[in-house]
Formats: C-alpha cells, sequence, structure tokens
C-alpha cells in the first residue's frame, strides 16, 4: 500500500501539537521539506485546553509563519499581572518594567490557525497516524515506522525530530546511557475550569491564598478560565461548581473587599499534575527532540508552550543551515543552546510555583518563606523586573 503522505522527505517530524507545526512552517520558509505525522484526530488536536499565555517571542513566530491574523485581532494584549497574598495586591508591570507585553490567545486557536495554514499550503500533514519506531537514528537515513488505516507505512528521513509531547516514543529512541533524566513532582495538582462569565479582572491574578493557589485568567472578554490547586489524586468530579466559585473566591479575597468575583455556568473541568522533567541531551545522531517531549514545567508561570515554540525557533534556524551549507556548527549547539533556555524555566516555573502554593507536607518556615519571597516583590522594583522579564521571556539569543 503507498503512503498517503510522500515515503521520503527532509524532515520528518513526529507530532502536531505547537512544536511540530511551528516548526514545519519554519522549515517551509527556509526551503526544507518535510511531513507531520499526529497519532490524534485533527478535531482532538484542535480542543485539548491548555496553555493560555504567548510571549513576545512566541507571538513574532506565528506573526513569521503568516498564521497571526486572528490572534491580532482577537487576542488580548496584557501589559501587566497581579500577585495577591495576605489579603492584599501587588501588580507586575511588565510593559513599565521590560518594554514588552504577552497576549492572552489560547493553544487551541494556535494549533487550529497552524493547522488550517499547512493544509491550506497542501504540505504533508497526516492525523491519525500514530508512530510506531524511530530507527537507524544513528545513520544519515534515519526512519519513521507508522499506523495509519490499519495499515503499516515509512518514512525515510535525512533527520528527524520527536516533537511528540512527554508520552510519545522519540525519546524512547535515545539510549538510557547516553543521557540524563531530572525529575520533580510537585505535592499538589490544578483543577483548571472554564466557565460561560466574564473575567473578574481585566488581567491574570495569581493568588496565595490561605488554603492555596488560585489564577484567574480568561479566555476572551467573555470567558473565564481559572484554575485551584487541588490535592494529587482529585478527581473533578468531586467538585460541583459552586464549591468551586467559593474557593476561588475565598483564595482571590482582599482585605478591604473590593474583589468580587462573577460567577457563571462551567463549561469544562479537569485535574493537571504538576511536574518538572528535563531530558538530556536534546539530539542523538539524526534524531532531535523538541518542546514537551525532552522537558515539562510546572503550569505556573505559562512556560511550557512557550519553551517548545522557543526550541523549534532555534532548531528550525540550525537544519536550514545544515540543510544549505553542511555546516553542524549549529546543530551541534542545538540541544545546549536550547537547554539554557529550558533550565532557567525550569528555575522560574519552580520559583513561581514554590512561592504560591501551600505545601500540604510543608510547615510553617516554607509559609513564612513563600511570603517573604512575596513581599520582596511587593517592595523591590528589581524583584518585580526579574520577574517580569523571566515572564515575559528573554529574547532567541539572550540566554
Ligand atoms: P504537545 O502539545 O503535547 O504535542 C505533541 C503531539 O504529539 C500531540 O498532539 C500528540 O498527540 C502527538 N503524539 C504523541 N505520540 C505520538 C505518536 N506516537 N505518533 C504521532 N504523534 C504523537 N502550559 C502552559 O503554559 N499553561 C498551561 O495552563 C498548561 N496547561 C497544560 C495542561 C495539560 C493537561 C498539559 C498536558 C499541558 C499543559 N501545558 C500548559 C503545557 C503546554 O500545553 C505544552 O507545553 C505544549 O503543548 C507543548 O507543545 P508540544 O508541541 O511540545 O507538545
Ligand atoms: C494560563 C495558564 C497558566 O499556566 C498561566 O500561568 C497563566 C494562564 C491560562 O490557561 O490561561
Amino acid at each position: 500500500m503507498t503512503s498517503p503522505v510522500p515515503d521520503r522527505t527532509q524532515v520528518a517530524i513526529i507530532g502536531a501539537g505547537p512544536a511540530g507545526l511551528m516548526l514545519s512552517h519554519l522549515l517551509r520558509l527556509r526551503g526544507v521539506e518535510s511531513v507531520v505525522l499526529e497519532s490524534r484526530p485533527r478535531e482532538r488536536v484542535e480542543t485539548r485546553q491548555r496553555a493560555g499565555i504567548l510571549e513576545h517571542g512566541t507571538v513574532e513566530a506565528l506573526r513569521e509563519v503568516g498564521a497571526a491574523a486572528r490572534m491580532d485581532e482577537q487576542g488580548l494584549p496584557h501589559d501587566g499581572f497581579e500577585l495577591r497574598f495576605s489579603g492584599r495586591s501587588v501588580r507586575v508591570d511588565m510593559q513599565e518594567l521590560t518594554g514588552h507585553h504577552v497576549m492572552i490567545w489560547a493553544q487551541t486557536e494556535v494549533t487550529k490557525d497552524l493547522i488550517a495554514l499547512r493544509l491550506e499550503q497542501g504540505e504533508p500533514l497526516l492525523f491519525e497516524a500514530e508512530v510506531t519506531a524511530v530507527e537507524d537514528v544513528e545513520t544519515d537515513t534515519p526512519l519513521v515506522r507508522y499506523r495509519h488505516e490499519g495499515a503499516e507505512h515509512v518514512v525515510r528521513a535525512d533527520v528527524v525530530v520527536g516533537a511528540d509531547g512527554s508520552y510519545g516514543p522519540a525519546r524512547r529512541a535515545i539510549p538510557d546511557r547516553l543521557g540524563r533524566r531530572f525529575e520533580r513532582v510537585y505535592p499538589y495538582s490544578w483543577l483548571g475550569i472554564l466557565a460561560d462569565v466574564a473575567p473578574s479582572s481585566h488581567e491574570l491574578i495569581y493568588a496565595r491564598g490561605r488554603t492555596g493557589f488560585a489564577l484567574a485568567s480568561m479566555r476572551s472578554p467573555s470567558v473565564t478560565r481559572a484554575y485551584i490547586q487541588v490535592p494529587n489524586g482529585t478527581d473533578a468530579a468531586d467538585w460541583d461548581d459552586e464549591a468551586i466559585w467559593d474557593e476561588l473566591a475565598a483564595r482571590f479575597a482582599l482585605d478591604d473587599g473590593s474583589f468580587t468575583l462573577e460567577r457563571g455556568p462551567i463549561t469544562d473541568k479537569s485535574v493537571t499534575p504538576m511536574r518538572s522533567v528535563v531530558s538530556e541531551p536534546m539530539r542523538h545522531g539524526r534524531l532531535f527532540l523538541a518542546g514537551d517531549a525532552a522537558h515539562i514545567v510546572p503550569p505556573t508561570g505559562a512556560k511550557g508552550l512557550n519553551l517548545a515554540v522557543a526550541d523549534v525557533r532555534v532548531l528550525a534556524e540550525a537544519l536550514a543551515e545544515w540543510f544549505a551549507t553542511k555546516d553542524e556548527t549549529l546543530i551541534d549547539a542545538y540541544s545546549d543552546t536550547a537547554l539554557r533556555r529550558v533550565w532557567r524555566a525550569s528555575h522560574f516555573s519552580w520559583t513561581m510555583t514554590t512561592m504560591l502554593h501551600v505545601d500540604p507536607d510543608g510547615d510553617p518556615f516554607d509559609e513564612q518563606l513563600a511570603l517573604a519571597h512575596l513581599h520582596h516583590i511587593e517592595v523591590s522594583e528589581p524583584a518585580r523586573r526579574a520577574l517580569a522579564e523571566n515572564y515575559r521571556g528573554l529574547a532567541l539569543g539572550a540566554i
């Protein structure tokens, strides 16, 4: 049976998440062919509720590839965000402190636009194509095996990119003895909701409430996105809507009584565990890893999607240079270059997470350290600037 996409290409990309899709577009602009294979149906990829904040660099990448029209029209630029603790509030003015803002634009919308553009261009992108093996990565002709509509197929390539998320098969093609894996599991999870009600605040609120973390975000002027810290193992079905709103209201409450939480019908509920993972190196032979396939951060700080896009911006440049000149300098530097940003973001996400969550196994000493950190941010402009710089993301090449 013939393959539904070319069986020979320059770059075989596994996964049509933000990393794989963005890479395919950046490569095309640089004259490099690719095939994208995705195990899930298109509809599933386009509706998975995940990240919501785009750094400036991610916004720029969407503009570069021509997938930014809806974001530029409907996305919500945010100049700052709020921290709440001990019944009071501190605003971090990113625009003033760093000269940049971030964009509220959901991952669902990012993937919809990247997919639509790829299909419009007639470029190879296949859904329900599950990669089962990545082979020969130590040779010049690595290959990817996949299953589609009950049949087995093969794509041979010059390079394979594993952009297949945290459970994909690509990472397993790197022998354990060649790499290191770092992991931190946090003792709490997030219960996330979507609700048909206008956001209660025009900016995001990250709160350390007495009983735990809460985050007020949004998807549009009429849709609220919010999260609360819950114990690991929580079943979303155990939380009824009123209990969620009551807990959010308690965690966001200000001592002067000036905050009111708007409530509305909850349309989606899910629980996400919090963990941090880094797998090094991000390359073995002709196999390169990008995004969640190589690293995961806890969501406090909104770095996951932005790291995935930063990886492929570096990788696209490196691969284009190598295909054009056979000069290996940039591809050889890819893993180290990407990992510097990954570790910066891992540290930032750890800082935000531990500062804002209540550790169920912690003691009063931990509590005071977290409050001392928040208080420093409240009184010190340099502390706020450091936070803002990490939140809006360092420019490519600055780290
Ligand atoms: P993914 O988006 O995971 O894409 C990988 C793709 O590979 C998937 O489409 C998958 O189906 C496909 N794939 C896997 N195996 C195979 C195979 N064998 N063959 C073919 N295809 C395969 N980040 C934030 O910043 N804020 C958040 O609030 C937030 N919430 C999150 C909630 C959840 C439940 C999860 C899982 C992640 C969340 N993240 C969040 C992180 C962010 O969504 C990810 O960092 C981002 O999706 C990474 O993009 P990626 O392209 O690397 O991986
Ligand atoms: C969202 C998620 C985050 O992890 C975050 O830090 C900010 C916003 C969101 O889904 O809107």
